[in-house]
């Protein structure tokens, strides 16, 4: 390769690693593995290696992590949080274990420690008090995460001294790595599809996302767990060694890993490496590694660092969870949103001990982009124990028999023509009847921002879906007594109430039933606009694109949304059988006409209303919102820094009007 061409290939790197920095850090979304990350970050440091004449300062290799978040606040790290050197190969390892002990001579002993799936966390105690907890940032400034670190259970808020340990020195900074155990992880997850909210891909980033919460109390209702594994900065007690430093911490009460241990030579480092590798399934948090540190710190000194790494430290990755097989089929499964997701049908394949036949395509910007073909071969990758993933195709298997794939324009369970958008790229069925989505169609429906229906909670809607007494959203008004009755947990009472709730519910507002429907983008706001410009439901029904996109603040993405719901014959039809079985939707009061016939212009910011909203007030009232001031207009309001028509309007003499004016012209009658 000549100068130009690795030029060439370091921009594209910088490109590509920029992009998937901004969406391990910044989004907690990776879409690559740690391992392909990794060969892209080596092959541009290589390269830079061999012409450091086209190192720029801002490429990623200058910098160990990601800026920090700037809701968060920032803290400066005294020593810097530096990142380590990974190594995948027996090869590199040995070459590393040689490199040091040329330099340190033979007698070098290693500390090694599971490589947590974490992130790294530092912890300032003085006098023994937490007073600062920080993420690693950019290795020199890390983002404040003090309240939400507080909220987690293994971290002492005050150090203690254990019997015969030393003094809790005044000055104590830790290196740790807070994490979320596997079953854990598990849990939230299960929890947090019941909810309707989207899972964490894995437990780091359940981990991270928990941590950089603006919001600590749902930090604290997370499962978060940490191991100490190192000091930074330390006044008052003097380590000489890693290994003192692991015996030490948990003297003073902080949570070390006793899978640490300590290797005399290369031969225990390699076993310890296979020996965790072997349990790496069955360890209570995810592990991708080992890490071998020089024990002695005269030693460490001696050796120094790069930029980004210590020359004394090393995280021997273990090999990543992928093998390559064959796409047999593409499917689309529809879940209870309504989201088309395309799953890969693959050739069984074993990775680390487990069975892998699917894998999530996510969506077809996903499928577009890797060019994923139905009898590819690809590289599957499975991750933290969730649905695997296809990392990317490999192309040179291609015969010419592969397929093209395209996510149908009809929903496959309902045959309802789906729903695309330009801004999202996930497709979605509209069908209110679709046999996939009926149960999340019924919780949104008898949410609280919904129809409210009291105790129907998603336990039971999934008891009458399975038995079969409700299949579409009016089957809910025709449950009797009798049925509910005999239904396996629900008392006699409950049933009763449920019933009661269910009537109670037929009373509602135009806003709280529109949302209730579910229209994709069609929120609580979105719902009320609606119910405000058209008052009634037969007209928003049959509103066309063009009457929806010209009101304001809907775009041509809620309006096609809303169009393409009551295009549906089957979503109009269950309209009309729920408002058969009673729904009773209260008319706003119509404003009066108060204003009729009186002409209005607006100069200045007011405080309480927009544009739009005081144009709609006086429209709502009759009356007339005009650009120009003449002799005909009948009142200037005015808010503050007024333009030129405020002028104009004393100059002609028209009435003019503070805010305080018109809200009082607004409420007269
Ligand atoms: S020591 C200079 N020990 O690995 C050495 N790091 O690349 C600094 N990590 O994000 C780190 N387990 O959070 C060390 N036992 C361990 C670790 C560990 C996981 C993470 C750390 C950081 C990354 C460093």
């Amino acid at each position: 390769m000549n100068k130009q061409q690795a030029q060439k290939r370091i921009e594209q790197l910088q490109e590509q690693i920029r992009y998937h920095n901004y969406r391990y850090y910044v989004l907690d979304e990776p879409i690559i593995s740690d391992a392909e990350y990794d060969r892209l970050f080596q092959e541009l440091q290589q390269l830079e290696e061999q012409y450091p004449q086209l190192i720029t300062p801002d490429s990623p290799t200058q910098r160990v992590g990601a800026p920090p978040r700037e809701e968060l606040g920032t803290v400066e790290h005294t020593v810097p949080m530096l990142s380590l050197q990974s190594v995948y190969e027996e090869e590199d390892f040995r070459h590393f274990l040689q490199t040091v002990t040329d330099e340190t001579g033979d007698d070098v002993s290693f500390v090694a420690e599971p490589k947590y799936d974490g992130l790294a966390v530092e912890l300032i105690y003085r006098d023994g008090v937490l007073q600062v907890a920080s993420t690693r940032g950019d290795g020199w400034v890390g983002e404040d995460i003090t309240d939400n670190v507080r909220t987690i259970r293994t971290v002492p808020l005050r150090l203690i001294k254990a019997e015969g340990a030393p003094p809790v020195p005044p000055l104590l900074e830790i290196r740790s790595e807070v994490f979320m155990p596997v079953a854990a992880f598990h849990q939230l997850n299960r929890q947090r599809e019941a909810q309707g909210q989207s899972p964490f891909a894995n437990p780091r980033n359940a981990a991270a996302g928990s941590v950089r919460q603006l919001d600590s109390t749902i930090t604290a209702a997370r499962p978060l767990d940490m191991y100490a594994y190192a000091v930074g900065r330390v006044e008052g007690h003097a380590f000489s060694n890693e290994w003192e430093v692991l015996q030490t911490l948990p003297q003073w009460g902080l949570k070390v890993d006793d899978r640490n241990t300590l290797c005399a030579s290369a031969q225990e480092c390699l076993d310890y490496y296979q020996q965790l590798a072997q349990q790496r399934e069955d360890l209570p948090y995810e592990i991708d590694g080992v890490v071998f540190k020089v024990n002695d710190f005269a030693l460490q000194q001696a050796l120094g660092s790069r930029t980004r790494s210590p020359r004394w430290a090393v995280a021997y990755k273990f090999a990543a969870r992928q093998a390559t097989t064959t796409i047999k089929d593409i499917i689309v499964s529809v879940g209870r949103t309504g989201a088309l997701t395309p799953v890969a049908m693959l050739e069984p394949v074993q990775i680390s001990g487990v069975t892998v036949s699917r894998a999530s395509l996510h969506n077809q910007d996903e499928i577009d982009r890797k060019d994923i073909r139905i009898g590819d071969t690809v590289l599957v990758e499975r991750a933290g124990d969730v649905i695997p993933y296809v990392v990317k195709v490999i192309p040179e298997q291609r015969d010419g028999t592969q397929q093209q794939f395209r996510i149908p324009d009809k929903c496959p369970v309902c045959g309802t023509e789906v729903l695309r958008t330009e801004d999202d790229p996930i497709v979605r069925c509209p069908n209110i009847d679709c046999p996939a989505q009926i149960e999340g169609r019924i919780e949104h429906f008898a949410s609280r921002r919904g129809l409210d229906i009291d105790g129907l909670g998603e336990k039971l809607i999934a008891q009458l879906v399975e038995i079969g007494l409700v299949e579409r959203l009016p089957d809910l008004y025709d449950l009797t007594q009798d049925q509910l009755a005999g239904l396996e947990r629900l008392a006699d009472k409950s049933a009763q109430n449920l019933l009661d709730a269910l009537k109670a519910s037929k009373k509602t507002t135009l806003p709280r039933f529109l949302y209730a429907l579910g229209i994709f983008q069609v929120g609580e706001h979105i719902a009320h606009l609606l119910a405000e410009h058209f008052g009634n439901l037969p007209a928003i029904m049959d509103a066309s694109y063009d009457e929806l996109v010209a009101i304001h603040e809907i775009g041509p993405e809620i309006a096609t949304s809303v169009r393409r719901f009551f295009d549906a014959p089957q979503n109009r039809q269950v309209v009309a059988e729920l408002l058969e079985r009673g729904i009773q939707i209260e008319q706003a009061q119509p404003t009066a006409a108060t204003l009729a016939g009186v002409s209005f212009v607006f100069t200045g910011a007011l405080k309480e209303f927009s544009r739009d909203q005081a144009r709609q007030a006086v429209e709502q009232r009759g009356g007339r919102v005009t650009s120009s001031v003449s002799r005909n207009t009948d009142y200037v309001v005015v808010g503050s820094n007024p333009g030129s028509k405020y002028d104009a309007a004393r100059e002609l003499g028209v009435n003019i009007l503070d805010e305080e004016a018109f809200k009082r012209l607004l409420t007269e009658v």
